[in-house]
């Protein structure tokens, strides 16, 4: 791997983690997100030579902004981790609903349209890696009312329809699909609580994610599910019928 690697939600969690596991890996980076100073910051740890921008990703014009802004700094993205990411408003209380519309361009749109301006170039130039940061949340429905979960299940559909429609021409596309993982997500969500009364099993680091991650895109896997215990429980998940025995056996509906 090298070139530019553009990783949006840099500035904290699993898209710091990316740049860490990417440094001297990687050409330059294009880190993105709307806390500059924590993006500065994370530059300064890094070996690897850094561009911040400091965009809010849930504005419409986001992406076109965003590529312009890289073009003019005569950069072209080799490696896109579309990875910046919210829990979301709960589809039947919201009463601000352009809180769900941002919410849609940040978690569908702006992952789109990046996917759309800067995948061509990928394959024009025969190389490219494309990291869709999913979420286990998209394999299965559940009755929290949500948009979190239905808008990765876009991004795992989204990435593998990619992942067919460009393998051959040398780019991998890969939508990772994370349980739950230490990084600033619950305490940006206010679930700070529900976090504090899991155990601690189903908990995973952002260094075993990234890893996970970055290794199954260098395979060009469509789809990794990341976490052993994600893995074992995915395809129970997924079924309906298998998904009922489940909770039936753990003594829920
Ligand atoms: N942690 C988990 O348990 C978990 C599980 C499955 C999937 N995921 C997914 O993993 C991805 C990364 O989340 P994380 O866990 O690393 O959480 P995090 O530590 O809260 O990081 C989220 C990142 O997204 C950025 N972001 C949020 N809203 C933005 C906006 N409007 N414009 C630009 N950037 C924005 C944040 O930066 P600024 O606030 O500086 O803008 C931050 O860098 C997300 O897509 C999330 O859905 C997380």
């Amino acid at each position: 791997m090298n070139g530019t690697a553009l990783i949006t939600g840099a500035s904290s969690g699993l898209g710091s983690e990316f740049a860490r596991q990417l440094d001297g890996r990687v050409d330059h980076f294009i880190l993105v997100a709307r806390r500059g100073e924590k993006l500065q910051a994370l530059a300064a740890s890094l070996s690897t030579p850094s561009t911040i921008i400091e965009q809010d990703l849930s504005l419409a014009d986001a992406p076109e902004t965003l590529c312009e802004r890289i073009e003019a700094l005569g950069l072209i993205v080799d490696v896109l981790i579309n990875n910046a990411g919210i829990a979301g408003p709960d589809l039947l209380s919201v009463t601000e609903f352009s809180e769900q519309r941002t919410f849609e361009q940040l978690m569908m749109k702006t992952v789109a349209e990046l996917c759309s301006r800067l995948i061509p170039q990928m394959q024009s130039r025969g190389m490219g890696w494309v990291i869709n940061v999913a979420s286990v949340a998209g394999r299965f429905p559940s009755s929290d009312s949500g948009n979190y979960g239905p808008a990765k299940a876009y991004v795992i559909a989204l990435s593998e329809e990619l992942n067919l429609a460009v393998k051959n021409n040398g780019v991998k596309v890969t939508a990772l699909c994370p349980g739950f993982t230490h990084t600033e997500f619950h305490a940006v969500a206010g679930l700070m609580d529900a976090k504090t009364n899991s155990p601690s099993w189903i908990w995973y680091d952002a260094s075993t994610v990234v890893r996970e991650g970055l290794a199954a895109c260098d395979k060009g896997r469509s789809v990794i599910i990341s976490g052993r215990l994600y893995r074992w429980l995915d395809p129970f998940l997924r079924s309906r019928l298998l998904r009922d025995t489940l909770l039936r056996l753990v003594g829920r509906r």
